[in-house]
């Protein structure tokens, strides 16, 4: 009796380990996901958080939920300790992309899959899946945004443009940078949009880290360098919402001309505010519930081994392979539809806006 025991606990564990879902029980019985989010410091990434960790327990998983206060050290340790602690997937939204190379060799080793979350792991074999919002369509939303608002094909112009972007760690930096830019470029080429800084290039206009003081200093650097006689700046494009917010509070200090197109991306409280109040034109809004659920029923088709779900297989090349995608669709808010699609949608109540 106790050698049938034996053989059939062997079996179990094989089984277990070709399924790669080896290490991922628990006590209850539940597999558990592991969560890595890059920082809780930006609203977006708390909001991404606790939407996984609501949905995969509905969903009747246990969760071990990690941010990394924007340390890849950190990240890569907590990471570590996921697989260490019987994860059987995980999802990682990474601090920077090419920083996980040995938390994911060991996650290879031990047949988890690991599913990359808005941002694209790059440099390893071992990332199975990627989930984000469609990264070039947010940076083609915003220079549209600018090119409708200004009727740059009729207006005479010129106007004076900035552009600043995100983190050169981050993969999608360079996307939604690149949308932006392709629909503006012909403008810029014609001379109709003028960059008075001349800085136009990604490397030019980043922002390490996507800091908001560092987006501030050198919006301030720009007004002074270019802007102190009097020169208006007509659009300011940045790629995201805290770039946006360091653009803000640089001109609410250094600049008296016409206040510029701003553009943004995530409808943070403090840029949805802005966005009311003027200082902001818009934001791309990226509603992280779609994402968080998609992520989730790709956990759930992963863990019993069903086809997963994916929409692009072409454009996330991460260096080693091209990681099969689910892109979800982004949409612009601005001060005239944002109580629609932010407060009738349930994602803010009118408090939190004021
Ligand atoms: C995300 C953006 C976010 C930025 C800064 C990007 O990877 O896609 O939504 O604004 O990181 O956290």
């Amino acid at each position: 009796m106790k050698k049938l025991i034996s053989v059939l606990l062997s079996v179990v564990m094989v089984a277990a380990l070709i399924t790669g879902c080896g290490a991922g029980g628990s006590a209850s019985g539940a597999k558990k996901v592991g969560v890595s989010m890059p920082t809780k410091d930006l609203q977006r990434w708390n909001q991404d958080g606790a939407n996984m960790e609501k949905e995969l327990k509905a969903a009747g998983y246990e969760v071990d939920l990690q941010f990394a206060a924007n340390d890849v050290q950190q990240q890569l340790s907590q990471v570590e300790n996921m697989i260490s602690n019987g994860c059987s997937v995980l999802v990682i939204a990474a601090i920077e992309g090419s920083s996980l190379g040995e938390a994911l060799d060991m996650a290879k080793k031990a047949n988890i899959p690991v599913i990359a979350y808005d941002r694209l792991i790059m440099d390893s074999d071992a990332v199975s899946y990627y989930a984000t919002f469609d990264n070039y369509k947010v940076g083609t939303v915003q220079g549209t945004y600018v090119k409708d608002t200004l009727d740059l094909d009729n207006a005479e112009g010129p106007f004076n443009i900035e552009f600043t972007a995100g983190d050169p760690g981050d993969n999608n930096a360079g996307f939604f940078f690149n949308g932006a830019y392709d629909v503006l470029k012909p403008y810029v080429e014609s001379g109709k949009l003028n960059v008075v800084s001349g800085q136009k290039t990604f490397d030019e206009v980043a922002t390490p880290s996507w800091a908001t003081e560092t987006a501030q200093s050198r919006a301030e650097n720009i007004l002074s360098s270019f802007y102190a006689d009097g020169t208006n700046v007509d659009v300011w494009l940045c790629s995201n919402d805290s770039t946006a917010l360091g653009v803000e509070n640089a001109l609410a200090a250094n600049y008296n001309g016409s206040y510029p197109i701003i553009t943004g991306q995530d409808c943070d409280i403090e840029n949805t505010k802005n966005m009311i109040a003027g200082k902001q034109s818009m934001s791309v809004f990226k509603d992280t519930r779609t994402l968080a659920s998609q992520v989730v029923k790709m956990v759930g088709q992963i863990i019993k081994g069903e086809t997963v779900d994916v929409n692009d297989t072409s454009t996330y090349n991460n260096n080693v392979k091209v990681v099969p995608s689910f892109l979800c669709e982004p949409v612009f808010a601005d001060a005239n539809n944002y109580k629609q699609i932010l407060i009738d949608s349930g994602y803010y109540t009118e408090d939190q806006l004021k």
